[in-house]
C-alpha cells in the first residue's frame, strides 16, 4: 500500500532538500565551469538571496561549507587551496586554485551540511592549473567558452583610427618618435606560432615583467594570432590627438591621447596572481571588509602619496573639515619641499581598513588612480575627481549611479560628502551599484577577457606576415610539467 506513496515521499525529501531550509540560493560563476575556463584562482558566487546586509548573522557563515577535491595521475589525491570569502550579505565568494592537473574534481557546497542545489558538481578531465601550457587550437571558440563578450566599445573606439597596418613602418616611426630613452621606456612584443618575443627601448624596462605575464598567460589558454604590437611601460600616454595616430599600448588613457588602452598593470597582476603574490583584489575587496554600511563611519578617507599637487590640496582641504574628512599623505617624493607643511606622513593601513568609512576619495596620481577598481568593490561611496586620464572600464562608469564626481580642483568635495551625509540611502545604493559595477565588469574573468579581445581585434587590423628579428628576446613559459589531453598517448609517454 505505502509503494504507491514511496516515489511522492521520495518527491517531497527531495523538494525540501533543494530549498535549503527556506533559501533561495544561486549559484553561479567561471569557477563552475573549470574545464573550460582556466584561471589562476578559479571563482564562483552562492548567493544566498533571501539574506542582505541587514539580515545577515555569523550563523549564516557556520552553516556554510565548500569541499572541493580530486584526482590527479599521481594519486587519488589532486591538490587544490580552497578560500571563501564572505561578503556578509548573503553571498560568499569561493576562490580555489589548482596545483597540479586533475583527472577529476569534485565541488561540495553545503548548507547546515546537507548539498545546495545539485552539489557535489562533478568533473572529468583533464582540468588544467593556470600554469598548464595547454592552449586551445580555436581563439574564437576559446573566447565563448571562456564567456567573453564579442566586443567592447572603448576597444571598437580605440582601433577604430587603425586598419590594414603594415607594421615594420609603424614601429620604425613609433622608435623615430617616441624613443627617448630618459622618458619613455616600451616593448615591441611579437607573437609568432604562440610564442613571445620582445625587444624594449628606454631606460626603465622593469616593467615588461606585466606585459610578459599577460601575454604568458594567454598564450598558455589559446593559440593566440601571429601578431606585433607597442607596449607602452610607462604611465603617461603618449600620443596626441593631432599628431598621426600611431598603434601604443597602454595601461591608461587620456582625452587627449589616442593610445590604445589596456586593463593596468595592477588590476591584471591582481587577476593573474590572485591567491598568491597579490593579496589585494576585486574580490579580496568583498570578503575583508568588516563593517556593514550602516556601521561605517559617515565621513571620507584617504591615504595616498603626494604624486598630485591636488593630493596636497587634499590636505587642506581636509585640515579645515576634520568632521568630514580623514586624509593623509602616506610618503613625500613629488613635493619634498613640503612635506614640514602636510606632514607628518602617516604609516600605511590595510586597505580593507579604508571602508570603515562610508566615502572613499579618489584622487588622480601621476595618472589615474590605479585603486579605483578596488574602490568601487568595497562597498563604499566613491567620490572622484574629474580627470581626463581614464582607465579601460571608465567609460562603462555613470556619474551619480556608480560614483559622486568631484571638480578637478576638489573645491565641492565638503559639499558633496554633505550631500551624501544628508542622502544616506542614495549614497548606499550609489555604493552598492558601485560593487555591482566590479562584480560585473572587475573582476579576473573580464580582465582576461579584455586582453583577450583586445588583442584579436588588434590582430585583424595589421596585415602581412609576422616576422621574428633576429634579435628579439625570446620570453619562454616557465617549465611545469602538465598532461594536456588526457587521450593522447604522447602526454602519457612523456609522464
Ligand atoms: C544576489 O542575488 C540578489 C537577488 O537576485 C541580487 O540582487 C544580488 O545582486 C546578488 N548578489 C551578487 C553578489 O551577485
Ligand atoms: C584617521 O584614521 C586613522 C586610521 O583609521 C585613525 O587611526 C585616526 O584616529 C583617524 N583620525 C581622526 C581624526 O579621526
Ligand atoms: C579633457 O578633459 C579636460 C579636463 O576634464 C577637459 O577640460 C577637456 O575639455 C577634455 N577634452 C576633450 C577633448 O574632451
Amino acid at each position: 500500500m505505502l509503494g504507491k506513496y514511496n516515489s511522492l515521499i521520495i518527491l517531497l525529501l527531495l523538494i525540501l532538500l533543494k530549498n535549503n531550509f527556506g533559501h533561495e540560493i544561486k549559484l553561479y560563476g567561471p569557477g563552475l565551469q573549470p574545464k573550460n575556463i582556466v584561471m589562476p584562482a578559479r571563482y564562483f558566487f552562492v548567493n544566498f538571496t533571501s539574506i542582505d546586509e541587514n539580515s545577515y548573522s555569523r550563523d549564516l557563515a557556520l552553516n556554510f561549507a565548500v569541499e572541493i577535491n580530486g584526482k590527479s595521475f599521481k594519486s587519488n589525491h589532486c591538490r587544490v587551496w580552497v578560500n571563501t570569502l564572505d561578503r556578509k550579505d548573503g553571498t560568499f565568494i569561493v576562490r580555489y586554485k589548482l596545483y597540479e592537473t586533475c583527472t577529476e574534481l569534485s565541488i561540495g557546497i553545503y548548507y547546515k551540511n546537507k548539498h545546495i542545489h545539485d552539489s557535489p558538481y562533478r568533473f572529468e578531465g583533464p582540468i588544467q592549473p593556470d600554469q598548464c601550457d595547454c592552449p586551445k587550437k580555436d581563439m574564437k571558440q576559446w573566447l565563448k567558452h571562456y564567456e567573453c563578450p564579442a566586443s567592447y566599445a572603448q576597444i571598437e573606439n580605440d582601433l577604430r583610427p587603425f586598419k590594414n597596418l603594415i607594421m615594420s613602418n609603424q614601429i620604425k616611426k613609433i622608435i623615430k618618435n617616441f624613443h627617448k630613452p630618459e622618458s619613455t621606456s616600451f616593448c615591441h612584443y611579437i607573437i609568432k606560432n604562440n610564442e613571445i618575443y620582445r625587444d624594449c627601448y628606454g631606460k626603465h624596462i622593469g616593467f615588461n615583467m606585466f606585459a610578459d605575464n599577460i601575454l604568458l598567460s594567454l598564450t598558455r589558454k589559446v593559440a593566440m594570432p601571429d601578431m606585433e604590437l607597442i607596449i607602452n611601460l610607462g604611465d603617461w600616454p603618449l600620443v596626441h590627438k593631432g599628431s598621426e595616430p600611431l598603434p601604443i599600448f597602454s595601461w591608461c588613457g587620456n582625452n587627449e591621447t589616442l593610445d590604445i588602452v589596456m586593463p593596468t598593470y595592477d588590476i591584471t597582476e591582481s587577476a593573474l596572481e590572485n591567491m598568491g603574490r597579490v593579496t589585494l583584489d576585486t574580490l579580496s575587496v568583498q570578503g575583508n571588509v568588516e563593517r556593514k554600511w550602516a556601521d561605517r563611519e559617515n565621513r571620507a578617507f584617504w591615504r595616498g602619496r603626494d604624486s598630485r599637487a591636488e593630493r596636497l590640496k587634499l590636505i587642506d582641504i581636509a585640515r579645515a573639515h576634520p568632521d568630514l574628512i580623514n586624509a593623509s599623505l602616506t610618503n613625500f617624493f613629488f613635493f619634498r619641499e613640503k612635506e614640514a607643511q602636510y606632514g607628518p606622513k602617516l604609516p600605511h593601513i590595510s586597505f580593507f581598513k579604508f571602508f570603515d568609512y562610508k566615502y572613499q576619495i579618489n584622487v588622480d596620481g601621476t595618472v589615474a588612480a590605479y585603486r579605483l577598481p578596488y574602490l568601487l568593490s568595497g562597498g563604499s561611496l566613491v567620490m572622484k575627481q574629474e580627470s581626463p586620464y581614464y582607465e579601460h572600464f571608465y567609460g562603462k562608469l555613470q556619474p551619480f549611479e556608480h560614483f559622486i564626481p568631484i571638480r578637478r580642483d576638489l573645491s565641492d568635495l565638503p559639499d558633496k560628502i554633505i550631500w551624501a551625509r544628508e542622502h544616506d540611502e542614495e549614497a548606499h545604493q550609489i555604493a552598492r551599484n558601485a560593487r555591482n559595477f566590479a562584480t560585473n565588469n572587475l573582476l579576473p574573468q573580464h580582465i582576461i577577457c579584455y586582453h583577450a579581445v583586445l588583442f584579436s581585434e588588434w590582430s585583424k587590423r595589421i596585415k602581412g606576415e609576422v616576422n621574428v628579428e633576429k634579435d628579439m628576446t625570446h620570453v619562454p613559459q616557465v617549465k611545469f610539467e602538465c598532461v594536456c589531453d588526457l587521450t593522447s598517448s604522447v602526454d602519457r609517454e612523456e609522464l
